[in-house]
């Protein structure tokens, strides 16, 4: 038996770690094998790309090419160390951010060519694609806000500006719309119950 793939997407404070929880213990109540990673990162080599990812203390400008590469250079670990094994043992892979969030953040927001990012992902990601990309939407100046409420200092992403994030968010509508069976659009602004409910609701479908 194969496993599958969800990923769950959205700009910042879009709510992505309760979604996640309550994903793994759905799956785990109805008798699945869940592996809970994520993007940049999921093996030591990949944190390690995304700690040079985000960090903010660079003195140096990451061009929006070098951010692509190395998005799936960790993308390249995480499916061979990771994804892969667990699909293959059966088990279902539950990713914070997946390839989606390179058409989104390096397509939409850096406007890096769409089709530069779809032959990396022809390359790399190939057949192990999401089942299902929950898409957490929500406006970027009601993410921002939620974001800059958070503990912690904000990383290099988070750090640019709203308009970045509304490029961000169009560019997840625009694949969204081209994957309408792939893709489940989530209006972010619910309560947590409600967002939830939505997503058990689409699971029950699988
Ligand atoms: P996170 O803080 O939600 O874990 O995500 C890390 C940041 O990396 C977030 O700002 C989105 C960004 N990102 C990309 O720009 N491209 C990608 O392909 C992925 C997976 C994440």
């Amino acid at each position: 038996m194969r496993g599958k793939i969800i990923s769950v997407e959205g700009i910042e404070g879009a709510g992505k770690s309760t979604v996640i929880q309550f994903l793994v213990d759905f799956l785990r109540q109805r008798g699945h094998t869940v592996v809970s990673t994520r993007e940049p990162g999921g093996t030591p080599l990949a944190e390690n790309i995304r700690h040079l990812l985000l960090q903010t203390d660079m003195t140096e400008s990451i061009t929006p090419e070098t951010e692509l590469l190395l998005m799936f250079a960790a993308r390249a670990q995480h499916i061979q160390h990771v994804v892969k094994p667990a699909l293959q043992a059966g088990k279902w892979v539950v990713s914070d951010r997946f390839v989606d969030a390179s058409y989104a953040y390096q397509g939409g927001g850096r406007q890096v060519d769409y089709q530069r990012i779809a032959w990396l992902d022809t390359w790399i990601v190939a057949d192990c694609q999401p089942e299902i990309v929950f898409l957490l939407d929500i406006e970027p100046a009601l993410g921002l806000a939620r974001a800059k409420n958070r503990p912690g200092s904000q990383d290099r992403i988070e750090l640019e500006k709203e308009i970045f994030f509304t490029q961000v968010r169009a560019a997840y509508l625009q694949r969204a719309h081209e994957n309408p069976t792939r893709f489940c659009i989530i209006d972010a602004t619910q309560t947590p119950a409600q967002v939830c409910a939505a997503i058990a609701r689409r699971l029950e479908m699988l």
